[in-house]
């Protein structure tokens, strides 16, 4: 029986960023998510926009994909194709970005700076929202309440990375934050082959299972077209 958990943020296709940087490495990483036995994941490479075009990171996720089909079958999880974008002023201009959807959906994954975030940063956000895409914020955790409370502001959806739930230190934020009803999917933010228990503990944390983070994980990708071998 799979765990009812869909990995909404994993860094799984080789050669696409620095998470998978080739198919030894994908194969391992697949290993671990199907001894996992969830029922879907989202492989989310990194999309720069100063540095790459949306074409040009289309063809190079396609062509990891093409590495990854091999180790595939039917029982394998559900597999998801899409980006993780990082915000930057003016990117609801980017040419095709909804092309950087999760396949099927309006559904964009967004990074928020590293940096202090601008206001025209926030305004990014707000006009992806605004032209019809449903931006969902990755690992709100990273950062603090006072800027996650802007985000919430806008009334995006929210994902929290497993690590923040699964560590041994509870830290308060991702528990306010999935008790507010904005956290909408986890991710293992998979990068390489670190472990991938965290994310089976967090999906199994009880706050999760509280905030219905399943149910609201599936509508996210209600019209999603998973891969097909
Ligand atoms: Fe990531």
């Amino acid at each position: 029986m799979p765990v009812d958990a869909i990995d909404f943020h994993c860094h799984i296709v080789p050669g696409a960023d620095h998470g998978c940087k080739n198919s030894e490495v994908f194969q391992r990483q697949w290993k671990m998510i199907q001894d996992a036995n969830i029922s879907g994941v989202v492989a989310t490479p990194h999309f720069y926009p100063h540095g790459d075009s949306v074409a040009s990171f289309l063809k190079r996720r396609a062509q990891g994909v093409e590495k990854m089909k091999p180790h595939l079958s039917e029982a394998s999880p559900l597999l998801y194709l899409g980006a993780e974008v990082l915000v930057c002023p003016n990117l609801q201009n980017l040419p095709d970005i909804e092309r950087l959807c999760i396949e099927g959906t309006n559904c964009i994954l967004l990074e928020m700076p590293f940096c202090a975030w601008t206001s025209a940063d926030l305004e990014s956000v707000r006009a992806i929202r605004d032209c019809g895409l449903v931006p969902l914020m990755a690992h709100v955790d990273r950062y603090v309440a006072s800027d996650v409370l802007k985000l919430a502001s806008l009334g995006v959806a929210m994902q929290v990375n497993a690590t923040a739930l699964a560590s041994l230190f509870r830290r308060k934020n991702p528990y306010d934050f999935l008790k507010s009803g904005c956290v909408s999917a986890i991710g293992s933010d998979l990068h390489g082959v670190e472990t991938y228990r965290k994310f089976l503990k967090a999906a199994q944390n009880p706050a999760v299972e509280t905030a219905d983070i399943s149910a609201k994980s599936r509508i996210l990708l209600s019209d999603a077209t998973p891969l097909t071998l």
